[in-house]
């Protein structure tokens, strides 16, 4: 076939879908005219298409670009004629397509992460023992997140490769105030300076973001979010922590948890326990907690004659996961939507 003849073709075409699509006045009629043009098998569109192979050689290539052409005309000639057909769209043809007993669509809307849901509702519960919500800083000074604490100098709590510092009193020892600043390793930070601002009686939670420089594996990550619980009165006592911390755990797990305290030390409580849950089967070890030591009731300005208290810190990570099951604390952090929407 000859090169004009096969371009004549192609013209004639565009105007006849053209007139077509134009008259067509409803969506049946508007589809028929496409398949008449457009139809991947029997189509106009795909006749004509078939004569290019009788092209000659040398004029291929115009052939093709200007088949191209066309094809792109005749389907943006459908699509204002889809357009003009469905689009006017006059509320009242809307409405008329509208059939409230069809399910949803659904949309994929965005949620809380499953630690902040846990953190919402740990204040809640807390809450209703009568405990109230403080936030701290997580930058932190050597006093609030060991001096106060009671953790003397020579501590290896203190060892740069157990904390991140940040910057040390040497180093910036140009400042007014030179102190060594790291990322807390823990909120009973927020313990002293809540005392350090209020007079007792106590009773205050923290929750929040606490940072070690461990490596990640299915238990550690170099940041998580621990609960402190601090109440201080005049006759606070060990049974009172013990009750406290049985009531948040079967409020939180369920009414078959037991609960045990096992011996410990921290330098800030006296005497220390690590406190164990058991449920489902399993002791299940949730934090440390202990009576307020002297030592940190001074040096926050009280008479430990007077008050006393009690101190717990919890991991938020480790309550969320064994009450849904998680066995990687790094999928939390994994920002992968697919574990994010289960919660
Ligand atoms: N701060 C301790 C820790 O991070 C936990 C703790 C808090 C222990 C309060 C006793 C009292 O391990």
């Amino acid at each position: 076939m000859a090169l004009q003849e096969f371009l004549d073709q192609l013209d004639q075409l565009v105007s006849e879908a053209e007139t077509n699509f134009g008259a067509a006045e409803s969506t049946d009629a508007l589809e028929e005219a496409r398949i008449e043009f457009l139809g991947a098998k029997n189509g106009k569109l795909k006749a004509v298409q078939k004569l290019m192979g009788t092209v000659e050689k040398q004029d291929k290539p115009v052939a093709g670009k200007t088949f191209n052409e066309t094809k792109g005309r005749i389907e943006s000639a459908f699509e204002v004629a889809h357009a003009r057909i469905q689009g006017d769209g006059s509320d009242t043809e809307r409405d008329s397509q509208f059939d409230p007993s069809l399910p949803g669509a659904g949309f994929k809307i965005g949620r809380v992460h499953p630690i902040t849901q846990t953190i919402e509702e740990l204040k809640d519960i807390m809450g209703r023992l009568g405990f109230s919500t403080v936030d701290g800083p997580e930058i932190e000074d050597d006093w609030h997140n060991f001096v106060a604490l009671n953790i003397p100098d020579d501590h290896p709590a203190r060892d740069p490769l157990e904390n991140f510092y940040l910057a040390t009193a040497e180093a910036n020892s140009g400042e007014k105030n030179p102190v060594d600043l790291l990322l807390r390793s823990q909120t009973s930070t927020v313990q002293i300076r809540v005392m350090e601002k209020t007079k007792p009686p106590i009773r205050i939670i923290s929750l929040g973001r606490v940072y070690r420089p461990d490596t990640a594996d299915a238990t550690h990550y170099p940041m998580f979010h621990q609960i402190e619980g601090l109440m201080i009165d005049t006759n606070v006592t060990m049974a009172d922590l013990k009750s406290v911390l049985r009531l948040f755990a079967t409020s939180y797990l369920g009414d078959d948890v037991t609960i045990r305290f096992r011996p410990s030390f921290f330098p800030f409580t006296e005497p220390s326990v690590e406190a164990d849950y058991y449920w489902n089967g399993q002791w299940i070890e949730f934090g440390g907690a202990g009576m307020v030591d002297p030592n940190v009731l001074t040096a926050v300005g009280y008479d430990p004659e007077e008050v006393t208290g009690f101190a717990f810190g919890l991991g938020v990570e480790r309550l969320c996961m064994r009450r849904h099951g998680i066995t990687d604390i790094r999928e939390f952090y994994k920002n992968d939507v697919r574990f994010l929407a289960q919660f």
